[in-house]
């Protein structure tokens, strides 16, 4: 694959990437789930790297396949981006949730996720979308800096917790044991 550089016009001024921007395929499927996995990495984007994986791709393609988009440049995606429309009962609107967005590294900052997402925004809103949701990592710095670049705000903080058994299990196993020892000091020092 040649540089990005190559594939840049300007036009009135304006780099603009010579990319196709999209419906995805389900032959796209296995590209933009192996781009995921390559972009979202446990030490990065911990949260999300946690819930991406092949069913999520799969089933997002399944459940709203108009609002799947890749950015392609010469049968290679180098972005795509998945959304959903949220209906509420007694409810007249119509929410837009932005799910995933993702550019390969080496395409990022020449404005493919900006074209990905005004795309998919446009279909959204010609489908009666009156507000759009985004969320990610409270520290992704660039997502952040890419959905406010697009006029997000009111940034609500969201609070992720795990929780393992295996490990709470070891702990509890830990301080049965330390309990014993301690008893049995006790009943050393009491004898
Ligand atoms: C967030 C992401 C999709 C942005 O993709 P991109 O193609 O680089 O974005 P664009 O080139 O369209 O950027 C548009 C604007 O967003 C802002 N922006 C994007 N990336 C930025 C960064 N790393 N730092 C600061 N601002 C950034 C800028 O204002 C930029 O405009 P400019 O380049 O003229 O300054 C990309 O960084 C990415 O794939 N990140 C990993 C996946 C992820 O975290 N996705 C979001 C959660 S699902």
């Amino acid at each position: 694959m040649d540089t990005p550089e190559l594939h840049v016009t300007e036009e009135n001024g304006r780099r603009k990437l010579d990319i196709d921007i999209r419906d995805m395929g389900v032959d796209d499927i296995p590209a933009v789930f192996h781009l995921g996995e390559q972009v979202f990495t446990a030490d990065k984007t911990p949260t999300l790297y946690r819930t991406w994986d092949e069913f999520e791709v799969v089933s997002m393609f399944n459940a709203d396949t108009d609002y799947c988009l890749v950015a392609e440049l010469e049968d290679q995606i180098i972005g795509f981006t998945l959304g959903n429309v949220v209906e509420k009962k007694k409810s007249a609107w119509k929410y837009g949730y932005v799910v995933w967005l993702v550019v390969s590294p080496e395409f990022q900052r020449i404005g493919v996720a900006s074209r990905l997402f005004n795309k998919l925004t446009d279909k959204m809103v010609e489908d009666g979308v009156r507000m759009f949701l985004v969320d990610t990592e409270a520290d992704n710095l660039p997502a952040l800096q890419f959905f406010r670049s697009r006029g997000f705000g009111n940034p609500q903080q969201h609070i992720y917790m795990t929780y393992n058994p295996a490990t709470i299990e070891q702990q509890k196993e830990k301080k049965r044991g330390s309990r014993g020892k301690k008893n049995g000091n006790d009943h050393r020092r009491n004898s």
